[in-house]
C-alpha cells in the first residue's frame, strides 16, 4: 500500500492508503477526496482530474502524452510545471508519501 496526501486549494488535507496500479484519480475518488470530479472517467478528455505532483515524481515519469498536453494546456486555468492529470498517472511504490496539490479552479 502507497501513503499518498492530497491537499486542497484552501490547504486542508486528506491522508489516503492506495494500493499500487490504481490511477491517481481512481484513488481519489475511491477515498472521497474532494476537488476531483473525473466527467470523463479517465479517459483523458475533461482534465477535471488536475493535479500538480511534486517535482521530483514528475521528472521520474514518463513524459505526457500529446493528448494529455493538449487538454492541460487548453481546458485547465491553473497548469503548472508539474501539472498531470491524475487519470494518467499510476501509483507507484515509490510514490509512497507523495503530497499531491489539487489547483484551485
Ligand atoms: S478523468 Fe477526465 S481527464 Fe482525467
Amino acid at each position: 500500500m502507497t501513503i499518498i496526501t492530497f491537499v486542497q486549494p484552501s490547504g486542508s488535507k486528506a491522508t489516503v492508503e492506495v494500493t499500487e496500479g490504481l490511477s491517481l484519480m481512481e484513488a481519489a475518488l475511491h477515498n472521497g477526496v474532494e476537488g476531483i470530479l473525473a466527467e470523463c472517467n479517465g479517459a483523458a478528455a475533461c482534465a477535471t482530474c488536475h493535479v500538480v505532483l511534486p517535482k521530483e515524481v514528475y521528472d521520474r515519469l514518463d513524459a505526457p502524452e500529446d493528448h494529455e498536453e493538449d487538454m492541460l494546456d487548453f481546458t485547465t486555468a491553473d497548469r503548472q510545471p508539474c501539472s498531470r492529470l491524475s487519470c494518467q498517472v499510476s501509483i507507484s511504490e515509490d510514490m509512497n508519501g507523495m503530497v499531491v496539490h489539487i489547483p484551485g479552479e
